[in-house]
C-alpha cells in the first residue's frame, strides 16, 4: 500500500500589502525588509476568514484531483489562526465542500503544520481504512500580529494551500519524519484566551500577539533544514544532485542562502516565493507546491523534498516522488 498526491490548490486574500505601504505605517523600509528576509509584499485579509481561504484552496485542490467532496474520507486542517475554538476549521470546510463522508479535525503545529498533516494522511491511508485525504494549511496571521511591532509585522502574510492525498499501489511519499522540540517552546509563542473569570481578573500584561526570538529561530531553522536534507539523502541513498527541488517553509530567503553556501548546495533547487507571500506559516509549503504544479514545473519522476519548521518548536520533512 502506497500514497500519492493527486491534486493541489491555494487561495489568498485580495489585498496586497507591499513593503512600501508597510513603511507608511511603521518605522521600516523596503530595503530593510527585502535585504533581511527576501519579502517584497504579502497578502492581508480585509475580512476573508481562515475558513474561506481553506475552503477556496480545498475546492481548487479537488478540481485539480478530479474528486468530489463526497469522495473525501478525512480532512486535516493545520492552522494556528482558526476562526473559532470550536468547531474546528476542518468541520467548517467539510460542510462547504460537501464532504459528508469524512472525519474532520484541526492540528496545531505552526509552520510545520502541512508536513505534519501529510504525515497523518499517510498513516491514515496506510491503515487501509481511509482512501482520499484532504490536507490544508491555512492562516490569517494578520490577526495575531501587533501592527505597531515592526520586528514581526513585516514578516507574515495570510493564505491557504491544500493537497489531496490518496492510496496507490506504489509509494510516492517516503522518508516522512516529524519532530517536536517542546523545550524550545518559549522562542515562538502566541497566547490563546486569557484566564478571566469570577476568581481571576484581566491582567494588563496579557497579550495574544505573536512573539518571537528571531535570532534563535533563524539558527534553529538552519540546523533543522540541513539535518532534514541529510537524513533524507541518507535514508534514500541519494546524493543532493538526485533531488530536483526542495520546498522549504518560506520564512526567510537568507536562511536558504546561508545553507546553500555552507553546504555547497545548488541554490536554484530551493523553490522560493516568499518575495510575493511573506511567511504564511502552515500555508507556505502547499502554496508553493500548488504554484509549481500549476506552472508545470513538476514532472513525473521528480524528487522533491518538503521541509517545514516553526513554533512548538516543530519540524518535519518528506520526500515526494512526483506523479500526477
Ligand atoms: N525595519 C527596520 N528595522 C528593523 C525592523 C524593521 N522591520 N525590525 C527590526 N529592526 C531593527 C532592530 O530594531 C535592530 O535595530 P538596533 O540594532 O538599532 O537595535 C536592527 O533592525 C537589527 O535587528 P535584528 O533583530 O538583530 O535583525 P536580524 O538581522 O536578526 O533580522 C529577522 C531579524 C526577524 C529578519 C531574523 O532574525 C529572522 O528572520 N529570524 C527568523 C524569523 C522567522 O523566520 N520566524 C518564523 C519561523 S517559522
Amino acid at each position: 500500500m502506497g500514497v500519492r498526491i493527486i491534486g493541489t490548490g491555494k487561495a489568498v486574500p485580495k489585498k496586497v500589502l507591499t513593503n512600501e505601504m508597510m513603511s507608511e505605517i511603521l518605522d521600516t523600509s523596503d530595503e530593510w525588509i527585502y535585504s533581511r528576509t527576501g519579502i517584497k509584499q504579502r497578502y492581508i485579509s480585509t475580512g476573508e476568514t481562515n475558513t474561506k481561504l481553506c475552503v477556496d484552496a480545498a475546492k481548487d485542490a479537488l478540481k485539480d484531483s478530479g474528486l468530489k467532496g463526497e469522495d473525501i474520507d478525512l480532512i486535516v486542517v493545520a492552522t494556528i489562526t482558526s476562526d473559532k475554538l470550536t468547531p474546528s476549521t476542518a468541520c467548517l470546510v467539510q460542510t462547504e465542500i460537501g464532504a459528508k463522508n469524512s472525519m474532520a479535525f484541526d492540528i496545531v503545529a505552526a509552520c510545520s503544520g502541512f508536513v505534519y498533516a501529510l504525515d497523518i494522511a499517510v498513516k491514515f491511508i496506510k491503515s487501509n481504512e481511509y482512501k482520499n485525504v484532504l490536507i490544508i494549511g491555512g492562516e490569517v496571521l494578520s490577526k495575531i500580529l501587533d501592527w505597531s511591532d515592526r520586528k514581526n509585522a513585516v514578516l507574515f502574510g495570510d493564505g491557504a494551500g491544500a493537497a489531496i492525498v490518496t492510496n496507490d499501489e506504489s509509494d510516492y511519499i517516503t522518508s516522512i519524519n516529524c519532530v517536536s522540540v517542546g523545550e524550545k517552546a518559549h522562542t515562538l509563542t502566541c497566547n490563546s484566551l486569557e484566564i478571566k473569570n469570577l476568581y481571576k481578573k484581566h491582567s494588563d500584561d496579557f497579550s495574544n500577539y505573536l512573539s518571537m526570538d528571531g535570532k534563535e529561530i533563524f539558527k534553529f531553522a538552519i540546523d533543522v533544514i540541513e539535518k532534514s536534507i541529510e537524513k533524507i539523502l541518507k535514508e534514500e541513498n541519494l546524493r543532493f544532485e538526485d533531488i530536483d527541488y526542495i520546498i522549504p517553509h518560506q520564512a526567510n530567503s537568507r536562511m536558504i542562502d546561508t545553507i546553500a553556501k555552507r553546504k555547497n548546495y545548488d541554490r536554484n533547487k530551493f523553490y522560493m516565493n516568499i518575495e510575493r507571500y511573506g511567511n504564511t506559516s502552515s500555508a507556505s509549503i502547499p502554496i508553493a507546491l500548488d504554484e509549481m504544479n500549476k506552472k508545470n514545473l513538476l514532472k513525473d519522476g521528480m524528487k522533491i523534498i518538503l521541509i517545514g519548521f516553526g513554533g512548538g518548536l516543530t519540524y518535519g520533512s518528506a520526500l515526494v516522488n512526483w506523479k500526477k
